[in-house]
């Protein structure tokens, strides 16, 4: 029951900070607390004297900035940003920004949840990935060598404020890797939002804008009907678990991939998945193929890549009683969860993505 109950309580905040209102918000509603912005290296390099010198409410912020990169998502910086976090003398009064992409969001929102047990935060996302998808909906997490966001709660922003001015800076590849998730909520949840998606140009960060907002809607939709993933919202795992596998594989071998690509090939895999299973036919496997083909590439796997690719994923959390348990395509714009997938056709579909 409780898990029908819960939605996203966040304020879902979309605009230039510097007309939403941000300034007032952090004077109005934390008039007496301590703020900290959390960020990275890169972030800071672009944002982060604008954000100081913009905003009153800043000027006098403590900073904790961090380096760039998901291999950074581990509990030894966790470990540095509490230390700063207690020497600072922050306390639960106090408020945490998270400034940049994914990753910062994700740990920000852990380290603020844990320290004192529970410290408040904010997300201002700077990636597109974190805009569609990282910011919303409650997940905070680190990863645990190779595995995936392996430590972490459930635990929200107050505020998440989607600003895309931010996008200015952000190249190229980051953009595309953004794209694999809004291409996901299309895939699972309408078939409409694919189809315009297809002809989306996301190279120009400035044509991406009216389609955050679909994205984080139809995220939000599913949020709604189970906060706590135990049924529709693993709908949202599609391409994770074999997306996941390839990401952590490819992370410990010190030759990370970005997010939305190793998502993009996870879709890949899990559609051919979809249409060995006929869940989906091959006209619509094929669609889905060679778009994200012609965008991601191929991601040539040797023997042994494909063994630990495997081995990764059967350890993954999302199984169930020692299944391996995917969420396929059901046609597209629909998706089917907790479905068993034999290991044998999980390596036929890892080869297929050395297909061109
Ligand atoms: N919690 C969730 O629901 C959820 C959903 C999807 C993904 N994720 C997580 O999100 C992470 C990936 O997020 P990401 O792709 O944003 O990665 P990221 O945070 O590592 O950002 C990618 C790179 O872009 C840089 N960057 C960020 N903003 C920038 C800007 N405005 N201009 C220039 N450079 C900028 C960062 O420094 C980094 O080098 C993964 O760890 C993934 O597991 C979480």
């Amino acid at each position: 029951m409780q898990n029908q109950l819960r939605s996203i309580k966040s304020a879902l905040i979309f605009g230039q900070l510097s007309e939403v209102g941000f300034n007032k918000i952090l004077k109005e509603k934390y008039p007496n607390s301590k703020k900290i912005i959390l960020t990275d290296d890169t972030v800071a390099e672009h944002w982060l004297e604008f954000i100081i010198t913009e905003f009153d409410e800043l000027k006098g912020a403590e900073i904790i900035q961090i380096p760039s990169g998901e291999e950074n998502k581990v509990i030894e910086i966790c470990t540095s940003v509490w230390e700063a976090l207690s020497q600072y003398e922050i306390s639960r009064n106090d408020i945490i920004i998270n400034l940049g992409g994914g990753v910062i969001c994700d740990m920000g929102g852990f380290i603020a949840s844990c320290f004192k047990r529970g410290v408040r935060f904010i997300n201002i996302p700077t990636t597109l990935l974190a805009q569609v998808d990282a910011s919303v909906g409650g997940k905070t997490a680190i990863d645990l060598g190779e595995y995936k966001n392996q430590i972490g709660l459930f635990s929200e922003p107050e505020y998440v404020f989607i600003d895309t001015h931010f996008l200015s800076t952000l190249p190229t590849e980051q953009l595309y890797s953004g794209y694999a998730e809004m291409i996901k909520h299309g895939l699972i949840f309408d078939k409409n939002y694919w189809n315009e998606l297809k002809q989306l140009d996301v190279s120009d960060y400035q044509n991406v804008l009216p389609y955050i907002t679909t994205s984080v809607n139809l995220k939000k939709t599913i949020i709604a009907s189970d906060y706590f993933e135990k049924n529709q919202r693993k709908k949202l795992n599609f391409g994770h678990t074999i997306g996941h596998a390839i990401e952590g594989y490819f992370l410990v071998k010190q030759k990370p991939l970005l997010h939305g690509f190793a998502v993009a090939y996870g879709m890949m895999a899990e559609s051919f998945i979809s249409l060995k299973k006929n869940l989906i036919n091959k006209e619509d496997f094929e669609d889905i193929n060679l778009f994200l083909k012609k965008i991601y590439g191929s991601l040539v796997l040797n023997d042994n890549d494909q063994i630990e690719i495997i081995r990764i994923l059967r350890n993954d959390k999302k199984n169930d009683q020692q299944k391996t348990l995917f969420t396929l395509l059901d046609g597209i714009g629909t998706a089917r969860i907790n479905q068993e997938v034999n290991i044998e056709l999980i390596g036929q579909s890892l080869m297929m993505l050395s297909d061109n």
